[in-house]
């Protein structure tokens, strides 16, 4: 069945199958968002129902959260469980400090409380996330509908006295209508092309009345596992300094590759 995914999708998912080794019976762990995100689900629901192995999840979205209870990994809440011990997440774009741009999918306001909310996070991507310095990817910023274009404004006006190559922004559709995050909220994508400083970026946009969150995640990741076409992995660990490399062994299980859409 794997001879079936294409190279980029094989990528994720030996990144996804190399993340779940950190798992540990009766751990709580944080469920990111993104099709990378959905292969951890899946490999971890094939951990639950194949091995027994005891895990509460928490969703970072509607979307991860319904993917889970299908694939049947038990769902809790933040605020039942408090506090996690690992979150895997993916990532829009990865820097060599393991600084991230997330959002891409609208879910970086719950991915970025659980993320902090846990001992370790497990970043998971394919080596086209990995960046020098972050902003190539559009920053999404998560804004409250109330007054949102002076809100946009705003955060223009802010953009043009920090270190960043563009300062447009442009608001999120979904079917020619405002994207809608899960808790109701509007995404503006920031074209910043360079961020040199993200610390500076990111506290000044959350200073902006009418911002709730934006998708930098600094000195937040520990783990950044980088899957590739071939089947191999590299795991860099920014705390302990290594950088190992390894072939994932991939047996095909028909329950893993279920037809489940993320
Ligand atoms: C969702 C995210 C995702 O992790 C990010 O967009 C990567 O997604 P994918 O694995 O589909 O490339 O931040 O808000």
């Amino acid at each position: 069945m794997t001879a079936e995914l294409s190279p980029i999708d094989k990528a994720k998912f030996v990144a996804a199958k190399r993340a779940v080794d950190y798992v540990e019976d009766g751990m709580r762990i944080g469920l990111g968002t993104g099709s990378t995100a959905a292969w951890m689900v899946r490999c971890l629901g094939e951990m639950v129902r194949e091995e027994g192995i005891r895990v509460t999840g928490v969703a970072t979205s509607t979307r991860t959260a319904d993917l889970a209870r299908q694939v049947g990994v038990p769902i809790s809440t933040l605020d039942e469980v408090k506090w996690l011990d690992l979150t895997i997440d993916g990532a829009d774009e990865y820097d060599p400090h393991l600084n991230l741009i997330k959002g891409g999918g609208g879910a970086l306001l719950q991915e970025k409380i659980v993320a902090t909310a846990s001992d370790q996070m497990i970043v998971i991507a394919d080596a086209t996330k990995q960046v020098e310095t972050l902003g190539a990817f559009p920053l999404p910023v998560e804004v409250i509908p109330f007054g949102w274009q002076t809100t946009k404004a705003l955060i223009e006006e802010m953009l043009g006295n920090l270190d960043v190559l563009g300062t447009t922004t442009s608001l999120r559709l979904a079917n020619d209508q405002p994207f809608r995050t899960d808790e109701g909220n509007f995404i503006l994508d920031l074209h910043l092309r360079h961020i040199p400083n993200p610390q500076q970026v990111s506290l000044v946009l959350n200073q902006i009345p009418g911002v709730v969150e934006n998708g930098l995640f600094l000195d937040i990741c520990d783990i950044v596992i980088i899957g590739a076409g071939d089947g191999s992995v590299e795991v860099r660990d920014i705390n302990n300094g290594t950088v190992e490399h390894e072939q994932i062994d991939i047996i095909d299980t028909d329950n893993l590759f279920l037809d489940v859409s993320d």
